[in-house]
């Protein structure tokens, strides 16, 4: 058996029923950013709940195959599905595959210059009735409640995730996907932001987490998938991926 059909194997496993039946599934999703073909053909179903940790070396497509389920113009998406709860995203604008539910919290965070942590938040909420409220938001992020008139950008770097994280969370939120949410943060702020991804994932939110922390993700998620040269070359559980000392040292270097 060579390498490709070991690969072609790992797609099989997860695209055996149908996409449009599960919460959540790409299906043989190929993507571009003009003529550099990156995401080649991905598969992945994610159930309803759960944290999903999306792993693999520098430059694998772990943001392109996000930005690719958020519906951004790049990279573009020119074959595959994408379903979420019966819906095809895979025919959505990205502003309507948000509103579908699908809420991406960009590795730069994004925080709005001269506003403050609550008008960054309630920018945010675009449509009454969807999204958590101020309230909810100030309860699950109380640090974010203290500094709620302080300009979003003067917060510290861990603070200014949980904001970007909530400003998604002030959406209707039914899939949330991090990229990279611990970067340049210490050890200790990592820790309160799991916290939060926890509490989220209480409320019923499903979530896609990418980190080059393939520790500290692992720890939170209950399955992880591993991308190489914008291919799934792994698909299982938390547990056999820290087991499998070949695949850690090969793509995740732990
Ligand atoms: N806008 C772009 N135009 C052309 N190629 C791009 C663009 N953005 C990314 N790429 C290329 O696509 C490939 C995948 O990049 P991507 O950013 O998705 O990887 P990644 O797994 O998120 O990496 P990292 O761990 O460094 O964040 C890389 O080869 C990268 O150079
Ligand atoms: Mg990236």
């Amino acid at each position: 058996m060579n390498f490709m059909s070991v690969k072609r194997e790992a797609i099989a496993a997860v695209t055996e029923t149908d996409p449009s039946k599960a919460f959540f599934a790409m299906r043989n999703a190929h993507a571009y950013y003009g003529e550099s073909y990156i995401v080649q053909g991905v598969s992945l179903d994610v159930q309803q709940g759960e944290i999903v940790a999306l792993l693999g070396r520098n430059g694998a497509g772990k943001t392109s195959t996000l930005r690719t389920i958020a519906r951004l113009d790049d990279p573009e998406l020119r074959q595959g599905e994408i379903w979420l709860e019966g819906k095809p995203i895979h025919t959505m604008k990205a502003w309507q595959a948000s509103r579908a539910g699908i809420q991406l919290v960009p590795e730069d965070r994004r925080i709005i210059a001269g506003l403050t942590v609550e008008e960054n938040l309630t920018l945010s909420q675009v449509a009454p009735g969807h999204g958590w409220s101020l309230d909810e938001i100030y309860a699950h992020f109380p640090r974010l409640a203290d500094r709620r008139k302080q300009e979003g950008v003067t917060l510290s770097g861990g603070e200014q995730q949980m904001l970007a994280v909530a400003r998604a969370l002030a959406r209707e939120v039914k899939l949330l996907l991090l990229d990279e949410p611990y970067e340049g943060l210490a050890p200790v702020i990592v820790k309160e932001i799991e916290g939060i991804v926890h509490s989220i994932k209480e409320r019923g939110i499903t979530t896609i987490i990418v980190e080059q922390n393939a520790v500290a993700a692992l720890r939170m998620a209950d399955r992880a998938v591993i991308l190489d040269t914008g291919e799934l070359v792994f698909a299982g559980s938390a547990r056999d991926l820290l087991e499998n000392e070949s695949l850690r040292k090969e793509y995740l270097a732990i």
